[in-house]
């Protein structure tokens, strides 16, 4: 169902979720303050509880409000960054639940750079959480017809147009204890460009080490809704449905809670293509996913190249990587 602005508002004040458009992906947002909107989105979304959601303000200010400490280096990522898709990684304050943020001492906070978003946070005077608006380890939706369809017309949301990143934010760890920073999960903000505006800072990005830093991410995730097989570049169509029809058969049914469909035969097979450019490729890369997924063919496959192996295309990569059943 699309709602407009002024509805989604209303929407949030009595303590309801509704979609709302970001430049990354659609998320599915509500005040932080209400928990049993909170508790819809994780239901809305059978997401399950350890899986921490991003709180989103309008501000350095409002980010301020909820952490215990603001250090120097998240006010230069922010001023560099935000509105934009990054995400800081902080020790949360009381007045962020447990609920929020799973359990864990620290929140994800990020800025969107969607007049929409900006807006409804605005009206609210409250931050919102929003984790991206699609059914748990599912592919994330870049149009308000994403969402429509994800969740049956069922949840309300704002169209604001194709999201123009297209991938979800890099989540960025920021340990005060030891100075260090990590990227727990990639996007189209560089671990380069991090390092550049930190560069006269004590803080160091080093890799991140324990899962438990990033509770939500799994083997599988992103997944669409017909199996997704990367393949090297010169096996033909052929060759990929002999092999994926044998090897298929091998994979478990589930892993971590994502369910892998397996078809019982793999008859037909369609070739998705992304951009060489990775700025349009990770525009391109959720739609090309659930249209491919809607043309009734027994699987989707990839042709891995040169090109895909090179750090501009790590983010890109690392969905694609995980959408997929299967590496031939
Ligand atoms: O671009 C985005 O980040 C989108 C839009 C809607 O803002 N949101 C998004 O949310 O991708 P979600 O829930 O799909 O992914 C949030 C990721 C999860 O992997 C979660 O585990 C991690 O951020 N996360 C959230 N809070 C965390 C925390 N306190 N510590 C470590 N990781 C956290
Ligand atoms: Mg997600």
């Amino acid at each position: 169902m699309l709602v407009s602005e002024s509805k989604a508002s209303e929407i949030l004040s009595s303590n309801q979720v509704v979609a709302l458009p970001s430049e990354t992906v659609y998320g599915l947002a509500a005040r932080i303050d209400s928990e049993s909107a909170i508790k819809k989105i994780f239901s809305t979304k059978q997401r399950p509880f350890f899986d921490p959601l991003i709180v989103h303000v309008d501000s350095i200010t409002m980010a301020k409000a909820c952490v215990l400490a603001w250090p120097e280096v998240a006010e230069e990522l922010a001023k560099m960054f935000w509105p934009g898709p990054l995400t800081l990684v902080l020790p949360k304050n009381e007045r962020i639940s447990d609920l929020v943020t799973s359990g864990l001492e620290s929140v994800a906070l990020r800025c969107p750079n969607h007049p929409v978003f900006l807006n409804l946070i605005k009206s609210q005077a409250c931050p919102l959480a929003a984790p991206s608006a699609n059914k748990f380890g599912k592919v994330s939706p870049t149009s308000a017809n994403h969402v429509e369809t994800e969740f049956d017309f069922q949840v309300p949301v704002v169209d604001g147009g194709p999201s123009q990143v297209g991938i979800e934010s890099t989540v960025l760890l920021i340990r005060l204890k030891d100075k260090t920073m990590s990227i727990l999960r990639k996007g189209n903000i560089t671990s380069e460009q991090i390092a550049q505006t930190v560069s006269t800072s004590d803080y160091k990005l080093v890799e991140a080490t324990s899962k438990n830093e990033s509770p939500g991410h799994m083997k599988h995730h992103y997944m669409p809704d017909v199996p997704l097989i990367l393949v090297s570049s010169g096996i033909s169509k052929e060759e990929v449905i002999n092999a994926a029809s044998s090897k298929m058969r091998e994979l478990p049914h589930e892993v971590e809670g994502v369910v892998l469909k397996k078809p019982s035969q793999i008859l037909s097979a369609i070739e998705i293509k992304l951009s060489d450019d990775p700025v349009v490729a990770a525009r391109e890369l959720y739609s090309k996913l659930r249209e491919s997924a809607h043309q009734s063919s027994d699987i989707i496959y990839f042709r891995l190249k040169a090109i895909h192996k090179e750090k501009s295309f790590e983010a890109v990569m690392e969905r694609m990587t995980k959408a997929s059943s299967l590496v031939l």
